[in-house]
């Protein structure tokens, strides 16, 4: 019993009971950001997988994977680097990029972590997975702030939908500190600002989004440390002019990473740098070989209907470019073979064939897989005819680890490769 819940949040959860609408508080007034607090609490050395791995394998068809994946539901978990946190490792319930959503993914046990990098007015690194996303992924439009935003909130009206754009850029560090991070999602016909935070998919929560904290860079190299894992940042692609007020070139931009880590003393070999560029991959190689070694080029050329040809002959120009590690979606490393099974793509045996490690993106964020298959899912694509169930998820996985060799895949929830990898033994 919560004796001390106040009459105020009953109210909210009857209202939001009573409506079937989303649990967001409806007040700008009730989003209390949390100051942040570096991390004092021990370190997470178990991992807690919880009841969603289970659900998966007994969704799966008889056979040995099944059994064999059965066999493990009872082992005590340790976190694995072939677990990454994508986005925190937890957005499949928990606000992106918030440090509740890398606690959550560290809790499940993933051994690297992801901040995506976009930066603000005063040139402070943030995690945000885009330079301008902050109308979708906090609650600015129903701020102060909101006025500062590149494209204002506009409600929808006519049958215009309701727009508004709001960028890191637009606002200082401490502005960005004084926001709640929340699902991402916004309400195409709100007439209000608040009305415009609503829009998670039915399959996600707004249970955990009740003023998710938002991160700095060195904030997220603090906490990550604190338990001891590996870090991934991904240098996102700026929206606006660069050199950025006047000269905030991109090379800085993509130097101030490395140097947040180097200040905050992490070793090279703990840091996984992406990026979509190949300049900035290139630039890292070049002018700081120690967090170039490992950097990863992110790779969606052939996302484009017709040019995955042309991306399966570019791996090895990125090879005689000193690429060590690429990571395209996962729709590029598979394919169905004739009886429905998944199997190596050749953009995956092209890869292997050249040396390249490869890492992957992103497994459960695409919600019950049966509609997204249906849906034409873009991490499903090259497989929807064979996908029909949750449980080919564990299919999937385990082809992207035994037939591609992958050494890596970011989810959403982190617990469900956590499984598959302490099953295995992939550390
Ligand atoms: C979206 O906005 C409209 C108009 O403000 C509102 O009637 C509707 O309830 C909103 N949808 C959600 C899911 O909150
Ligand atoms: C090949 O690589 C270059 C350099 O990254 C890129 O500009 C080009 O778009 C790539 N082409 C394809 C088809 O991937
Ligand atoms: C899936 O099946 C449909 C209908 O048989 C076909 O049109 C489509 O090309 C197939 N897709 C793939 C990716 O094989």
């Amino acid at each position: 019993m919560h004796l001390e819940t106040s009459s105020i949040a009953a109210a909210i959860f009857i209202a939001s009971e009573v409506s079937g609408v989303s649990a967001l508080p409806k007040a700008p007034e009730w989003w209390k950001p949390r100051s942040w607090k570096p991390p004092t609490q021990h370190r997470f050395q178990n991992a807690e997988l919880g009841p969603r791995p289970q659900y998966l394998i007994a969704d799966m068809d008889e056979g040995w994977l099944k059994d064999r994946l059965s066999l493990c539901s009872d082992v005590v978990a340790r976190p694995s680097k072939f677990s990454i946190g994508h986005r925190g490792g937890a957005c499949l319930q928990f606000p992106e990029e918030t440090r509740e959503s890398i606690e959550a993914g560290t809790r499940m046990g993933a051994g690297i972590l992801e901040c995506d990098v976009a930066f603000t007015k005063d040139r402070e690194l943030v995690c945000r997975h885009d330079q301008c996303d902050l109308h979708t992924t906090t609650n600015i439009v129903a701020t102060e702030l909101g006025s500062k935003c590149t494209v204002p909130f506009t409600p929808a009206k006519d049958g215009a939908p309701a727009t508004a754009t709001c960028c890191t850029s637009d606002i200082t560090l401490a502005e960005f500190k004084s926001l709640c991070g929340k699902m991402d999602g916004f309400n195409v016909s709100a007439s209000t600002p608040e009305d415009f935070l609503r829009g998670t998919p039915s399959w996600r929560t707004d249970l955990y989004a009740t003023c998710g904290t938002v991160l700095s860079h060195k904030e997220f190299l603090q906490l990550v440390d604190s338990h001891d894992r590996d870090f991934t940042t991904e240098l996102k692609a700026p929206r606006v002019p660069m050199p950025f007020n006047g000269d905030y070139t991109q090379e800085k931009y993509a130097q101030q990473v490395v140097e947040e880590y180097r200040a905050a003393g992490i070793d090279p070999s703990r840091v996984w740098l992406q990026s979509f560029s190949f300049a900035d991959v290139a630039y890292w190689l070049r002018a700081d070989p120690a967090f170039g070694r490992q950097a990863v080029l992110l790779d969606q050329n052939g996302d484009l209907s017709g040019a995955f040809p042309a991306a399966v002959a570019n791996l090895s120009f990125y090879k005689d470019a000193g690429v060590q590690v690429v990571a395209p979606p996962l729709s590029f490393l598979v394919a169905l073979g004739e009886d429905g099974e998944y199997v190596p793509s050749t953009y995956a045996t092209t890869a292997r064939k050249l040396g390249l490690k490869i890492l992957t993106w992103s497994l459960e964020r695409s919600g019950p897989l049966a509609q997204a298959a249906a849906n034409g899912d873009m991490y499903y694509s090259t497989i929807a005819n064979g996908t029909h169930k949750d449980g080919d998820m564990y299919r999937l996985v385990d082809v992207l680890a035994q037939q591609v060799g992958v050494q890596g895949i970011f989810s959403d929830w982190s617990a469900t490769v956590t499984y598959y990898a302490n099953c295995f033994g992939l550390f």
